[in-house]
């Protein structure tokens, strides 16, 4: 889950949540959103995009589709008001209003919910195989420091994951976490040596069937001493290492069957060595986790010198789809009884039954863009507008005039999981999606 701004697990066949796919690998290359403003040191970090909307006074009516929202939530008995999350005047805050309304909802503590059932099998797997030692964290708040979700886990300063065009940030210094990594440090410190961490992520991201701006991650940490290993002929890193792939690949077996399993060597900032594990499922390759043997330095410097651990990440969502056949990742924030009935707590791959199939409608949206434009910008001000009706935004053409100015064509396809949509309804949401492109983005309309 690792990150998902990587172009070639975009690739990928099928619905592959990209939820699932190492936001911190190297390894790979980075989407074309990645590519854009990132890799400034923190100091010289430049917002390139205001929450500001500016009204055109020509507007039609703008109803909206998105729910209102509650203006305060609460998370582990922690109440978090609209104001402390979004402040659309702050230049270094680019929170909207429909991330906020996610906060609290925690689809991992939620009844009969796929997310929680699979949460709960992987418990059970840990449960089982280490005598019930892994302690489980799942409501710890969203809301966490720069130093907890990067620093703390020696991300380095000028890493893309860090820019505002891939992360939110509440303030220059605080952030809705995006990955589960950020309670890493903490736990040690507090003398944790096995523990489970679960919890809603955040990401500013693209549109599509498997992209969602918050999805569910799970961390596991466990720590060594030395008496664990010496003895065992092998160095710590071997010992932990080892230890790791047979745990994970345990753990494969319990969620999947009797599956082909790989591992590929890959890159954290936090893991060394880093390793993804792939399983062969539905006739193809499928990434499951991102792990490795954590760095010696994040131990140190939390009080655990002398020992050794293994840290791994995993995407729910990703996983979720596979198991219960779920085709469209806006569907795990679904409250329609057609959706939530079809689950129950206990029974981990009951196969998902779609209760209808809406139309799609396209709309097209061309404008010349300016240097400063991204993608993720563009979903963000769609999503602002459509919601969760927005089910994809596609680049379907990109062009350079000879005066050097550069066009690009999105076409946006607006569905309802739930209904059939009107056509003064579509139009609606496209002349509002519009209007915000040009006022937010400032990009010229063709
Ligand atoms: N935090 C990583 C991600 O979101 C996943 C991970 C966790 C990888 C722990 C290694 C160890 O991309």
């Amino acid at each position: 889950m690792l990150i998902r701004r990587i172009t070639c697990a975009r690739a990928l066949p099928l619905s592959i949540p990209m939820a699932t796919s190492p936001l911190f690998s190297h390894l790979k290359p980075f989407s074309p959103s990645s590519s854009l403003p990132p890799r400034v040191p923190s100091s010289s970090r430049s917002f390139p995009f205001s929450s500001l909307a500016s009204a055109s006074p020509s507007k039609p009516s703008s109803k909206r589709a998105n729910p209102p929202i509650a203006a305060l939530v609460e998370v582990g008995g922690v109440k978090i008001a609209k104001d402390d999350v979004v402040r659309e005047s702050d230049p270094t805050n680019n929170v909207p209003d429909n991330i906020f309304s996610k906060i609290g909802l925690q689809l991992h503590r939620r009844d009969n919910h796929p997310i929680r059932i699979l949460k709960n099998a992987i418990y059970d797997y840990f449960d089982t195989s280490y005598s019930s030692k892994f302690v489980k964290f799942d409501d710890l708040c969203p809301i966490v420091s720069v130093q907890q979700n990067f620093d703390e886990v020696l991300v380095p300063a000028d890493h893309v994951s860090r820019s505002y065009n891939d992360t939110y940030y509440i303030n220059a210094d605080t952030v809705l976490r995006c990955h589960t990594s950020a309670h890493q440090a903490e736990l040690l410190r507090d003398g944790h040596s096995y523990f489970l961490v679960t919890g809603d992520v955040y990401r500013r991201d693209s549109i599509d069937s498997t992209h969602y701006p918050v999805f569910h991650q799970m961390e596991g940490v466990r720590v060594f001493s030395p008496d664990e290993w010496e003895g065992s002929g092998a160095d710590a890193t071997s010992y932990a290492a080892m230890d790791l792939k047979k745990c994970l690949e345990g753990l494969a077996r319990h969620l999947f069957g009797a599956v082909e399993m790989r591992w590929v060597d890959t890159y954290f900032p936090f893991t060394n060595p880093s390793f993804e594990l792939e399983i062969y499922f539905q006739e193809r390759w499928m990434e499951v986790l991102g792990c490795g043997v954590t760095e010696q330095e994040i131990l140190s410097r939390n009080g655990r010198n002398d020992c050794v651990a293994w840290a791994f990440g995993l995407g729910l969502e990703r996983l979720a789809m596979v198991l219960f056949d779920i085709p469209d990742i806006r569907l795990f924030w679904s409250t329609d009884q057609r959706f939530t009935s079809q689950f129950s707590e206990g029974k981990l791959g009951v196969k998902f039954k779609p209760f209808s199939k809406f139309p799609p409608c396209y709309k097209d949206v061309s404008f010349w863009i300016t240097d400063s434009f991204t993608e993720n910008n563009l979903c963000e001000v769609v999503r602002g507008i459509a919601g969760d009706l927005a089910e994809e935004v596609k680049l379907i053409d990109n062009f350079t005039n000879k005066k050097g100015m550069t066009s690009h064509c999105y076409r946006i396809a607006f569905r309802s999981m739930e209904r059939s949509l009107t056509d003064d309804e579509i139009n609606q949401l496209q002349w509002n999606v519009r209007e915000a492109v040009q006022n937010k983005l400032h990009v010229t309309l063709r």
